[in-house]
């Protein structure tokens, strides 16, 4: 069975608590998605494996150590998880980047694909889905799917938010897959929104609500 890791640090839980705020702009909730995302970042990629390689400071050579194998591969799920993305990139600013478009419908709450576009050597990465909010789970089991019919194995998934129903049906559908959570909500509403969460992360992001 998978991991879910849960950040609880005292910086994602502020900045979270300032997501939830309806008040919030557009702006700034944008922002708060890059910053978050980067703060989740450095605890997913804490047991990427490392090779020791010899460099010559200003006084001595030394062995330093670097990322082993090919670079990363971060995938968000469109449209809210471009701005996770933005930030992670700050971070690992040559990974490649691939794109999963999504989309729930309203009604039955299932996963609608519509755009898949992956680096050719994505198999060989280390891939990193982010998408703000794991609600009912099925955009991130559709995302992982797809990616895994492509031959790609080494998958993380990254959110900002969870609803326990989510996570317990990625951990049942992808046991492989390790989940890292902002933080874990409550439960889902009838409408399958996150409660207490902080809405729809999309129309946050990009002011269409
Ligand atoms: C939101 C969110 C996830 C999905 C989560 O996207 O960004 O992709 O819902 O819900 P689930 O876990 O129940 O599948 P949405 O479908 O609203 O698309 P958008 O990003 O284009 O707004
Ligand atoms: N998608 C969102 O953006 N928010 C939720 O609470 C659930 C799904």
């Amino acid at each position: 069975m998978s991991d879910v890791i849960i950040m609880d640090h005292p910086l994602i839980h502020h900045k979270l608590g300032i997501m939830r705020r309806k008040s919030t702009s557009t702006k700034e909730f944008r922002d708060l998605v890059t910053e978050v995302a980067m703060l989740i970042c450095y605890e997913a990629t804490r047991s990427l494996p490392l090779a020791d390689i010899e460099v010559e400071t200003p006084l001595t050579k030394t062995i330093a150590k670097e990322i082993e194998g090919k670079k990363l591969c971060i995938v968000p799920i469109l449209r809210a998880g471009l701005h996770m993305a933005d930030g992670i990139l700050n971070l690992i600013p040559n990974a490649k980047v691939g794109h999963i478009g999504l989309y729930r419908n309203e009604e039955t709450l299932e996963p609608v694909e519509y755009f898949c576009k992956l680096p050719s050597d994505a198999a060989d990465r280390e891939i990193f889905i982010v998408d703000p909010m794991l609600a009912t789970g099925g955009s991130a089991v559709a995302a992982i799917d797809l990616l895994k019919k492509r031959g790609i194995s080494k998958i993380h998934f990254l959110c900002l938010i969870a609803a326990p129903e989510g996570a317990k049906r990625l951990q049942a559908a992808h046991p492989d897959v390790n989940i890292y959570v902002g933080n874990m909500d409550e439960r889902l509403d009838e409408n399958g929104y996150i409660l207490p969460g902080l809405g729809d992360a999309g129309d946050r992001i990009y002011g269409t609500k």
